[in-house]
């Protein structure tokens, strides 16, 4: 058939906790994983940097013909999107979309809280941004916005060393401090693609009067919502229920890793970006 996958982008494997939510909701559509392994994580670099891994991973999506990307990161949803979005799209692939996953759950978030005040656990690239305090106040004007950078959390769940004594310290150590800055947070949004593997974690070290979120279901409602909203992509989208997944680092790592973050055991295939 003609169709082709929509492209899923994380800088490793944190994207695959969306990619399993939208499988689990279009499971139809053909969906095309690319972890930039080999130069994650992406939340301490530079801006510069993000946007120039980004940007060479989303002209791969296009050389692959995909109709729509979806950047599963947040930092890269952060510190790229935007200037593809603007810059990059226009001039080479007008016809082509490239979405994050800030906005979507930024429309969303501010439903949860009966305080109209939230906290966002993010990378330092996501928190640096400022990109949730901003989106957020476009769409509910009086929540307050509370963030905190939990620098070690990507490293300890990519080295495998979250269930450890030494992880629990900074984990609390993280909440805490996100927490102590308003007595009035109610929820909690885990802005990372990686934080859902920590979340029965979370949910311990922290009181349980506050709700915490993960993204994957939202970004596959509001997937679910563009394709029916925009049926000039959603036709040429593929729909012959195949996923595809490349990584930039090695392949036998990456599938090793699939069966924690995507539940199941996957079979990928290692290319080199540059
Ligand atoms: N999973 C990415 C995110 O959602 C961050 C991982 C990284 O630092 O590369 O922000």
């Amino acid at each position: 058939m003609s169709g082709k996958p929509i492209g899923v982008f994380d800088s490793g494997y944190g994207g695959l906790t969306i990619l399993k939510e939208l499988v689990n909701s279009l499971p139809e559509y053909d969906y095309l994983y690319l972890g930039d392994n080999a130069r994650a994580p992406y939340g301490t670099r530079s801006f510069e940097a993000v946007y120039q891994y980004t940007l060479q991973c989303v002209k791969w999506y296009l050389n692959h013909g995909c109709p729509l990307v979806i950047l599963a990161c947040n930092t890269a949803s952060a510190k790229a999107l935007r200037t593809i979005q603007q810059k990059d799209l226009p001039a080479i692939a007008p016809d082509k979309r490239v979405l994050g996953v800030i906005r979507p759950t930024a429309e969303i978030i501010g439903y949860n809280t009966k305080t109209n005040t939230i906290g966002i656990l993010g990378t330092n690239g996501t928190v640096q941004s400022e990109s949730y305090p901003i989106e957020i106040k476009k769409f509910f004007p009086a929540v307050k916005v509370f963030q905190q950078a939990c620098p070690l959390w990507v490293p300890l769940v990519e080295s495998n060393e979250y269930n450890t004594e030494g992880a629990d310290f900074f984990i609390k150590k993280d909440i805490d401090n996100l927490i102590n800055q308003s007595k009035e947070i109610d929820t909690i949004l885990l802005a990372c693609t990686h934080y859902p593997l920590l979340f029965d974690k979370i949910r311990r070290l922290t009181p349980l009067n506050i709700n915490i979120i993960s993204q994957g279901e939202i970004i596959a409602e509001s997937l679910k919502d563009y394709l029916c909203r925009h049926p000039e992509i959603d036709k040429k989208c593929g729909k012959n229920s195949n996923v595809d997944l490349y990584t930039t680092d090695s392949a036998e790592d990456f599938d090793r890793h699939s069966t924690v973050f995507y539940g199941k055991s996957l079979k990928s295939i290692h290319i080199d970006i540059r």
